[in-house]
């Protein structure tokens, strides 16, 4: 924290704390004027109209449609117009922006357990580099958890059986605080951590190493799961080919269409029945309570990982 300045708001590190900051500081000011507006208003029109003998009665007033229309329309219209700004901010946390990286965050009582595709993982412990919009696909093992970290000015539920997803883009080199916002538990003050801003190349020599990215993880389970005995890459297995399965539209048993993403893949490793592929058998058994959502994810990476392209290699 800077220490020449008062310490109103948390540090700016992020390309969405200056709209934020913005933001709120216009409804700040907006607030403050209206309210003292009215109170003045208030003030004067009691010493005007104060009661000034007992056969004082006042007129009666049928009231005015311009002043009711005024009053209501121009609130209206502030309203809409912080609704307006604010849903811009809105659309650019959660729209991709180009050659964006991802990083996997899973909640659980009481941490935060991360995951670099490169291999890397932390516990309550975030790396990122600078200047570089990130991707952040999360998820809980257990109860609903809150990812915040005040100075990017975002703060995402974390929740059981569903992946949420964000985007920001460091723009600051400096350590930051990571919290859990969420009441989670006896231990949810201590779900805290520390948010590691970096240069690029110090973020790509701290990533580097000998650690086993999250592709080959996930290839490492989806054997060791012996998802490789069904879902042979030719499709003929009992199961459908995989290969090029990621974001691309696949066919149901019901007629129905659907976009293999990874909410879709994770559901049909959890839960197969609920979606079958169009000519296959609902022979897969669940996996539900097997592998842990950080396992879950790796498999993902794996699947994702199977282009169209290497069809060829696989065959
Ligand atoms: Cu996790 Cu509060």
């Amino acid at each position: 924290m800077n220490q020449k300045t008062l310490p109103l708001l948390p540090e700016s590190a992020s390309n969405l704390a200056p709209q934020v900051d913005a933001l709120m500081g216009a409804e700040t000011l907006f607030s403050v004027f209206f309210t003292v507006l009215i109170f003045l208003t208030i003030l004067f029109f009691a010493i005007k109209y104060r009661r000034k003998s007992e056969a004082d009665t006042p007129p009666h007033i049928h009231g005015s449609l311009v002043l009711e229309l005024a009053w209501s329309l121009i609130p209206f219209a502030i309203i809409l117009g912080f609704f307006a700004w604010g849903a811009r901010i809105y659309f650019r946390a959660y729209s991709e922006p180009p050659g964006s990286m991802e990083i996997f965050v899973t909640g659980k009582q009481w941490m935060w357990k991360v995951q670099h595709p490169e291999g890397p993982r932390e516990i309550n412990e975030l790396h990122v580099p600078v200047n570089k919009p990130i991707k952040f696909t999360m998820i809980s093992e257990d109860v609903i958890h809150s990812f915040f970290i005040p100075a990017f000015r975002v703060k995402r539920d974390v929740l059981p059986g569903r992946y949420t997803t964000f985007y920001v883009t460091p723009t600051k080199v400096g350590k930051y605080h990571l919290f859990c916002a969420e009441y989670c538990g006896t231990q949810h003050s201590g779900m805290i951590g520390t948010v590691y801003v970096m240069e690029q190349s110090d973020y790509e020599r701290w990533v580097g190493g000998s650690e086993e990215s999250m592709t080959v993880r996930g290839e490492q389970l989806f054997s060791q799961y012996a998802c490789n005995t069904c879902h042979l890459p030719d499709g003929k297995g009992r199961g459908p080919s995989l290969v090029g399965v990621y974001n691309s539209m696949v066919k149901l048993q019901s007629g129905e269409v659907v976009k293999a993403d990874e909410a879709y893949l994770r559901e049909s490793i959890l839960n197969p029945r609920a979606k079958i592929v169009e000519k296959y058998q609902a022979v897969m058994p669940t996996f539900q309570g097997q592998i842990s959502e950080e396992g879950l994810l790796q498999i993902i990476a794996y699947i994702k990982s199977l282009e169209k392209a290497g069809e060829e290699d696989q065959q």
